[in-house]
C-alpha cells in the first residue's frame, strides 16, 4: 500500500507445487465472509471486535494522563500479556533504542510483568528514591501476577514516602468490573478504561498500550492515524486477491492444515524485536483452540541466521516464514575504507552500509528458504515511523481475526489462559477456587511422576 509504504509479497508462500495457489483462490468466498464478519461484529459492538474501532477513539484522556506521567522520573508499569507486551512493542519501535540508558530518556520505564521476586526487587532498587508513578494495567482487574506486584510496589512506595501514594497511581482497566475499578473508585486515583469489547491481546491501541508510549514521547496520534489508514485500506478491499491481510490469513490457514503447524515471524530490525513478542501472543492465544491453529515462533534477523536458519532450511518442512524488512532506517552507518593489507579480504565491506548489509541478509535468508522449498511471505516497510507501525499493528490484528474465522474458532476468547488463572487462584487459596486447586494439585502430581533426580 502506497500511503503507509508497506508492501506484502506472497510469491513463495502460495506459488508452491501442488496447485497451492488454486487452493488459496478457492478460499475467496470464505475470506470475504471473514471480512464481513469482522466489519459487522465491529459495527454492532459485539464482544471481542472493539479493536476494530480503536483507531477513531477519542484520546484526550490518554494524552492528559500522559502529560501528568511525563512529570515523573520513573514509571513502574505492572501488567502481563496483553496488558504489557504492546507497551514494550510500541516503545522499542518508536523510541530511541536503550531509552532508559539515555540521559534525556525520561521518565525511565520499568515493566513488572513476570512476578519473579528477583526482577521485581531489581525494579524497586532502580526506582527507589526517584519520583515514581505506578501504573496498574489489567483488563479483568484480577490477574494474580499483576495484582500481587501492584500491592507490593504500592506498599514499598508508601513505606518510602511515609504516607498514601494514591496520587501517584494510575489504573487502566474495565470501566465497571474488577478489583482495580473498585480500588480506583474508592481511592480516587487516576484511571483510564479498556473498552469491554476489546480483548487483552487486542488492546495495544487502547489506553492500555498507548499511555506509556505517549508519556515517553511517542507520537500516538500518528500510530492511530496509520491504523485508521490501514483499516480504510483493508475495509475497502473485501476480496482476497487484493487484501493482503485476508491473503496472509488464508495462506496461514492452508499451511497449518497442510502439516506446517508453526509460523515464524522474523523482522530484520532490532526496533521490531518485541513486535514478534506481541505478535506471538496475539496469534497464539487467538488461533490456538480446539486442536487447530499454528504456533508462533519469534525470530530476529540477522541473529537467527546464525542460530535457526540451518533448521529452517534443512530441518522439517513444518513452518511458514514471514520476513519483515526495513528498506530505510533512521540511522545508517557507513563502513570505513579498508587500507590494511592484513585486512585485505574484507575490502568488499569498504564503504558499504550496515543497514544495506542487513537488507542483503534478509534477502539471502528468503532466497535460502525458497531454495529449500519453504513457504515465505516477505513484508517490506519503506521506513518505520508511528503511522507505519500503527498500520502494521492493525494489519496483524485483522489477519489474526480473519485466520480465526477461517479456522472456525473464536479468536477473541482464551479459555486456556483462564484455566491457568483459576488454578493459580486456587493454589494461592483464593475463596471459591478450592475445586480448581484440588484439580490442579491432582494433575500436577501426574506431571511430577517418573522423576529422575540428578
Ligand atoms: O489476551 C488476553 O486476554 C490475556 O492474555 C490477557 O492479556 C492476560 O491474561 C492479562 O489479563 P488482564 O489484562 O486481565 O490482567
Amino acid at each position: 500500500m502506497s500511503e503507509l509504504g508497506i508492501s506484502y509479497s506472497f510469491g513463495c508462500a502460495s506459488g508452491l507445487a501442488g496447485g497451492f495457489d488454486n487452493r488459496v483462490s478457492a478460499l475467496s468466498l470464505a475470506a470475504s465472509e471473514a471480512a464481513s464478519w469482522i466489519a459487522d461484529g465491529a459495527s454492532s459492538g459485539e464482544s471481542g471486535f472493539g479493536w476494530y474501532n480503536l483507531p477513531e477513539q477519542d484520546i484526550s484522556a490518554i494524552l492528559d494522563a500522559a502529560r501528568w506521567l511525563a512529570g515523573y522520573d520513573a514509571i513502574v508499569h505492572v501488567g502481563i500479556g496483553g496488558s504489557a507486551l504492546g507497551n514494550l512493542m510500541l516503545h522499542q519501535a518508536l523510541l530511541p533504542l536503550y531509552f532508559n540508558e539515555r540521559a534525556n530518556g525520561k521518565p525511565k520505564f520499568y515493566l513488572a510483568d513476570n512476578p519473579d521476586p528477583e526482577k521485581v526487587n531489581a525494579i524497586w532498587e532502580s526506582v527507589r528514591g526517584k519520583k515514581t508513578a505506578l501504573i496498574g494495567v489489567s483488563k479483568s482487574g484480577a490477574t494474580a501476577e499483576t495484582m500481587s506486584q501492584f500491592l507490593w510496589f504500592r506498599s514499598k512506595m508508601e513505606e518510602a514516602s511515609g504516607g498514601k501514594v494514591d496520587g501517584d497511581i494510575l489504573v487502566i482497566t474495565d470501566p465497571a468490573g474488577g478489583v482495580f475499578r473498585s480500588y480506583a473508585n474508592a481511592a480516587e486515583c487516576r484511571s483510564l478504561e479498556i473498552p469491554p469489547s476489546v480483548g487483552g491481546r487486542f488492546s495495544v491501541l487502547s489506553a492500555c498500550g498507548l499511555i506509556t508510549a505517549a508519556a515517553l514521547g511517542a507520537d500516538i496520534k500518528g500510530i492511530l492515524s496509520g491504523a485508521a489508514e490501514m483499516k480504510r485500506y483493508l475495509a475497502s478491499r473485501p476480496a482476497l486477491a487484493e487484501n493482503p491481510a485476508l491473503r496472509l490469513a488464508s495462506v496461514s490457514y492452508l499451511h497449518s492444515i497442510d502439516g506446517r503447524p508453526m509460523t515464524v515471524l522474523m523482522p530484520y530490525s532490532n526496533r521490531l524485536e518485541t513486535f514478534s513478542e506481541w505478535f506471538a501472543q496475539l496469534w497464539g492465544e487467538s488461533v490456538g483452540k480446539d486442536g487447530v491453529g499454528s504456533t508462533p515462533v519469534r525470530a530476529l534477523g540477522a541473529i537467527d541466521q546464525h542460530s535457526q536458519v540451518q533448521l529452517y532450511t534443512a530441518g522439517p518442512d513444518d513452518k511458514l516464514y514471514t520476513i519483515i524488512n526495513l528498506a530505510r532506517r533512521e540511522v545508517e552507518i557507513e563502513l570505513p575504507k579498508v587500507a590494511d593489507e592484513s585486512l585485505g579480504s574484507l575490502s568488499y565491506l569498504s564503504g558499504q552500509k550496515l543497514g544495506g548489509m542487513l537488507g542483503y541478509e534478509a534477502a539471502s535468508t528468503a532466497a535460502a528458504l525458497v531454495k529449500a522449498g519453504r513457504p515465505v511471505v516477505w513484508i517490506e516497510l519503506d521506513h518505520l515511523d508511528a503511522p507505519t507501525l500503527g498500520g502494521l499493528v492493525f494489519f496483524y490484528e485483522y489477519a489474526t481475526a480473519a485466520a480465526g474465522r477461517l479456522l472456525r474458532i473464536n479468536p477473541f476468547d482464551q479459555p486456556g489462559v483462564e484455566q491457568g488463572k483459576r488454578y493459580t487462584y486456587g493454589m494461592m487459596g483464593r475463596d471459591a477456587y478450592k475445586a480448581d486447586a484440588d484439580e490442579a494439585n491432582e494433575l500436577f502430581k501426574r506431571a511430577r511422576g517418573n522423576t529422575i533426580r540428578a
